[in-house]
């Protein structure tokens, strides 16, 4: 797959096939994404891919967390977002709802789903070190990034997902992540089920003038 063709037709799959991903795609998936740029080459990533039985039991701790409490955290904010960002994320949930619809959903689905991880069958957890937090948060962007779009020339479909956050206990637990790695992302992987409407849902973007401002 051309890179630029990669980078157009990327997008979050949130319906999979029950086919495996094997460890072997995985590691070759980590493989190309290690590739990511990192401040000093600090790569401060510290990665946990999953799939198989030890993804079902994940599935099964972050999702007893959510049947638990059924809290749902706002995405990692420590102060409400400025409209014109809040107004975006409502977008998105107003443009994904009749998708979602299709398949007997609301827009509900994003946050329930991703406590079932959409039901893909593998996931790469990214964790950094808390003592690189907040500075090398955006090295973390990085390698997520790389593992969506190396993820996707293996022809998967991922979602990154930080609504599990509120399970970060129970996925320490199933994982024994040390206590030291602080929880960045989970990014779902698995081959998407081509058939599923929600599957046809692209999330719109801002024009180019109204992200950027260019100078000549
Ligand atoms: C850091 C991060 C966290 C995200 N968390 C979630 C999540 O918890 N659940 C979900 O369904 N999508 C999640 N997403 C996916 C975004 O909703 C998605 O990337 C955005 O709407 C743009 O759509 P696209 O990926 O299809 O281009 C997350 C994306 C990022 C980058």
């Amino acid at each position: 797959m051309e890179l630029s063709e990669g980078l157009r037709t990327r997008r979050s799959t949130r319906v999979f096939l029950d086919t495996p991903v094997q460890k072997d795609t995985l590691r070759r998936i980590v493989e190309s994404a290690q590739r990511a740029p990192s401040a000093g080459n600090m790569q401060p990533w510290e990665l946990f891919a999953v799939c198989g039985e030890t993804m079902e039991r994940l599935r099964s701790a972050v999702n007893a967390a959510f049947e638990g409490d059924g809290a749902i955290a706002s995405p990692g904010l420590a102060k409400p977002a400025p409209e014109r960002y809040s107004e975006r994320r409502r977008g998105l949930y107003r443009e994904a709802e009749p998708f979602f619809r299709r398949i007997g959903c609301g827009g509900e689905f994003i946050p329930e789903g991703s406590f079932r991880f959409f039901g893909a069958p593998a996931v790469v957890m990214v964790y950094v070190h808390e003592d690189l937090l907040p500075g090398r948060l955006v090295c973390c962007g990085s390698i997520m990034t790389y593992l969506t779009l190396a993820a996707h020339a293996e022809g998967l479909g991922t979602c990154a997902i930080g609504f599990v956050r509120t399970a970060d206990r129970q996925m320490r637990e199933v994982l024994s992540v040390p206590p030291e790695l602080a929880f960045v992302v989970a990014v779902a992987a698995g081959y998407p089920n081509p058939a599923s409407p929600a599957n046809e849902f692209c999330s719109s973007r801002a024009s180019v003038d109204e992200v950027c401002r260019f100078f000549d």
